[in-house]
Formats: C-alpha cells, structure tokens, sequence
C-alpha cells in the first residue's frame, strides 16, 4: 500500500484540506454530531462531498492569499472550507466494521481520559469519571469543521451543511474557534503567539530552516513511512489511504489565574524590573517569547523581528549545549512537545515518528475587566486543539503520555545521574494534583518551579478519522 511518489495530483484530491496545509480561517465552527438515520445520512453525504475542501484546493486558495497579500489589496479572501471526519462509534453505525489497526481510535477518547492525565475522579466501581464537557462524554459520531475569513463566510457553511443533513444527524455540540483580535491574531489566549511550527513533508512544501522533515506516512496513512509504534508497517483497508487521524481537545485556559501566577513568581535578576521577571518565566515555560521569538535563540529578551521571519524563527535544535538550561528549560512546553536534538542518540526515528500537525484555534471572550482584577475566570475561553497523525499511539497519545507528562523526559544524564525535568508547565497533566517543573531559573537550574493549579484545563474531547475523498466516495456513501 505504501508509495515514495505521494503525492500525487491525485492524492492532493483526495487528501482532505485541513490536515496538512490546514482550512485558512478567521473563524471556524467545529459540529459534533451524532448519526439519527444510519441510511439517511449517507445518500445526504453524497451531497456533502462536492463541497469537501481538499489539500489541492487548500493548495492553490493559500498562492491566492499570498498573492493578495503581496499585491497589497486590502480585505481578505473570502473562503469557506468544509472538512469531515468520523469516530470509531460514527463507522460502526456506518456499518463500516473494517479495523483501521489503531487500538487509541478503536477505544476512542473517553477511554483514554485517566491515562492522558486529565481530571476527575474515581467512582465506587473504580470507574474514573472526568471532569468532561457531558457532550464529550456521551460520545460523538463525526465532526464536520467549517472554516472560514468571516463569521459570515462560516455561517453560509454551516446553513450549507445543516441544509444537507437536515434530520439525518443530531448536532451534539458546536464550538465556536475565533482567531483573537487585532494584534493577539494568532495568539492563544495566555498571549504566546501559535501555530509556528510544525513537521514538513518534503514532497508537498519545501522545508523551512529547523523544520523537522517527515515521510508522508507519519501524518498519513497508508503512504511511506506509515508504521506503528514498533516501527512495522500497517496493515490498513486500502480505502484508509490519504486518511488521517484527528484529535480534537477542548481546552479551558485559566488565563487571570495564569497571568497572576507569573505576577507572584517573576524571576530575579538583578537590575531587571519585577515585570520583565514575569514576562522571561512566561517566556521560558513555552520556549518562546509572546511574540514567538524562541528562547533559544534570544535567552534573555523577545525579539519581535527574530519571530516574524520564517528563515530564522524555527531554526534551532537545542544541540550546542545538551545538558545546559540557560537558553532553554528542558520542560519548556515546545521543548517537551518537540525535543528536536535532544534525540539524536536514540535512533533515526525516535523523534520523527512521533511529529503531528496541529491546527487549533481559540475560543472564547477575552479577558472581562472584573476577570483582570479578581483574577479569576469567569468566562469560559480556551483552545479548541487539533492535531493530525497516521498513528494516534505514534503521535498525540505518545507526546501526552510519554513526553509532556513524563517528568523525567527529555532524556538527560547529568554527572552520571539521570535527571528530572519535571512537568511540561503548559499543557503536562497530573490529574490535577500540584506539577513540579525544573530549569525555569536560567541562574539556577536545579530550583524547582511548583504549579499550583493546571492553567489548562481538559474539557474533553474525541478521536476521529479523516478520511479521503475517494474513501467518502466508495466506503461512506
Ligand atoms: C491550550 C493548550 C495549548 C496551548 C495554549 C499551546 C500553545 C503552544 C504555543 C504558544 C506553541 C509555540 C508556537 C508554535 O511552535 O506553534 C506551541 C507549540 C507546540 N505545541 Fe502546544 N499548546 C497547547 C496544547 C498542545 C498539545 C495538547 C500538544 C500535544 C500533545 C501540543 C504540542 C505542541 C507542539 C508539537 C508544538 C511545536 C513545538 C516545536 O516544534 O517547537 N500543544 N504550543
């Protein structure tokens, strides 16, 4: 099944948009839904699928906004792009029962919840019960993601796709992703400036300095270099090509809490102002600075020009100095979430093989004046997470469980002893119990940072399988 000329004009029709080069939006609407009328649903997919974006039209709607953009014109684009994508539940009432070889999706999300760490609590019958949105936690069928430039553009979508099913699906949830506005366009809601990097595919784009190159099959199944995690080849259905595998999270950040956090806790320096001690831990609990700039490259102070140039900006594998914290914790989040170097000892695809694309987008208000000063959350807003892999053991339920949450990862022998890093401070999970971080202080990496409370907050989630356009065609319909 597997192929070293992906891809193809062929796979670029048939790969869904969102998964490599990602639905442009402003805005997007994620509709979790769950099949009423097994039959129904599928003639009305047939109508569906026309209006499915895919990677070739993605392809060419991203040379038109560059373009637009460099020709100065002002407004943006108007785009609605439509994805699609089914839990194992959604196949099942499908009647589609082929195994897609991948345990994670097969027990979906739910099942995971205790071991990724989130929170909730253990029940009489030693049933663990998360702290879940209920919608997540009765489970979802399928998820239907709607991007778009405007709200306008979205709701058009929506109508469009509401307008097909009609009462073949009930709509369990729906979130609503906002790009933040003005200057935050582009940052989470803590302010740290997302979606900078992200793997390549060497075939498809042309890497960026510092881009970790993958084979296509890391991120796609059924291409080259789609293995499980003891690296042997994958014995999927042939329709599961040009598939991939999303997760979605919903996650609430605690941002008043967070803010107040750095507040209390600024590192000291000498002749540096209390906020700028705030705004450095900020910066080396993520790895980068607000404006993006990585911490790195520029240890002591941001550098707004260093993030915005894509030469530069990603182009750093933590190699010079291995075992020294100085420019960069250990635990910093993209530093646990990428180790990059940090790897090279331990074979050609230790780090590669666990890559995932990642194409979230915030939710939520901004910060309300009575939330600044009680520091307190009040109103919900966080990041609607989603990720792409070909495996989800390989990928997001790898990097949850065996990077961010594993206090003695990356791997480091200090004098001969083995050391801890601690928790990824951002996104590593304990069950909601106090995390310890380590190298926080570049003065003294050995003192460690206590985290309270969780900053993000797991709300729940699903896993899902993205299937091609030809997949839709002959298997769902
Ligand atoms: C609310 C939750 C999260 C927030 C606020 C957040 C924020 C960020 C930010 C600001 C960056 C740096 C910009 C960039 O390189 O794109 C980043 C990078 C990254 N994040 Fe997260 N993230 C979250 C959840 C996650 C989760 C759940 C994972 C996977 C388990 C993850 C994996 C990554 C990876 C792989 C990178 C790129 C690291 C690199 O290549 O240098 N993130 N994240």
């Amino acid at each position: 099944m597997s192929t070293t000329t992906w891809p193809t004009q062929q796979d670029l029709n048939d790969l869904q948009g969102d998964v490599i080069l990602g639905l442009p939006k402003r805005t997007e609407d994620f509709i979790f839904f769950n099949i009423q009328d097994a039959n129904a649903f599928k003639t009305d997919l047939k109508q569906l699928i026309p209006a499915i974006t895919t990677t070739a039209q993605i392809k060419k709607l991203r040379d038109d906004i560059s373009e637009h953009k460099r020709c100065g014109r002002p407004g943006l684009i108007k785009t609605v792009g439509i994805n699609i994508a089914f839990s194992n539940l959604g196949l099942k009432k499908l009647g589609i029962t082929d195994e897609l070889d991948d345990p994670a999706f097969d027990a979906g999300q739910l099942a995971s919840a205790q071991a990724l760490g989130d929170q909730g609590f253990v029940d009489s019958s030693n049933k663990f019960d998360p702290n879940w949105l209920p919608e997540f936690k009765s489970e979802t069928d399928g998820v239907v993601l709607i991007a778009g430039d405007s709200r306008t553009s979205v709701v058009e979508g929506a109508h469009k796709v509401e307008n097909i099913f009609g009462a073949s699906i009930r709509k369990v949830l729906v979130v609503k992703g906002q790009v933040r506005p003005g200057p935050e366009k582009g940052h989470e809601h803590f302010g740290f400036l997302d979606g900078i990097s992200s793997p390549a595919i060497e075939t498809l784009t042309k890497p960026l300095p510092g881009q970790i190159v993958v084979p296509p099959g890391v991120l796609i199944c059924g291409t080259e270099g789609d293995v499980d995690s003891a690296g042997n080849a994958v014995t999927r259905p042939a329709w599961a090509k040009n598939g991939s595998f999303l997760v979605y999270r919903h996650f609430n950040q605690l941002v008043p809490e967070f803010n107040k956090f750095l507040e209390d806790n600024p590192l000291e320096f000498p002749n540096i102002p209390r906020e700028q001690g705030s705004e450095l831990l900020g910066a080396r609990l993520f790895g980068r600075w607000k404006s993006g700039a990585p911490v790195y490259l520029t240890p002591t102070h941001d550098n707004p020009k260093l993030a915005a140039d894509k030469q530069h900006n990603n182009d750093f594998d933590y190699s010079e100095d291995p075992l020294d914290q100085t420019r960069c914790p250990f635990a910093a989040h993209i530093r646990k979430a990428n180790p990059r170097a940090d790897l090279k000892d331990f074979g050609a695809t230790a780090l590669t093989q666990h890559m995932l694309v990642r194409q979230s987008i915030a939710f939520g208000a901004e910060l309300a004046a009575d939330e600044i000063e009680s520091h307190t959350t009040r109103l919900d807003r966080g990041l609607a997470f989603v990720c792409y892999q070909s495996n989800l053991s390989n990928g997001f339920e790898f990097v949850q469980k065996s990077w961010v949450n594993a206090t003695n990862f990356p791997p480091k022998t200090i004098n001969g002893v083995a050391y801890n890093s601690g928790f990824d401070p951002i996104i590593g999970q304990n069950s909601g119990a106090p995390r310890q971080t380590d190298g926080m202080n570049p003065l003294n990496a050995n003192a460690e940072t206590t985290l309270p409370i969780d900053f993000i907050v797991s709300k729940g989630g699903q896993y899902y399988f993205t299937p091609s356009i030809s997949a839709l065609n002959t298997k769902f319909t």
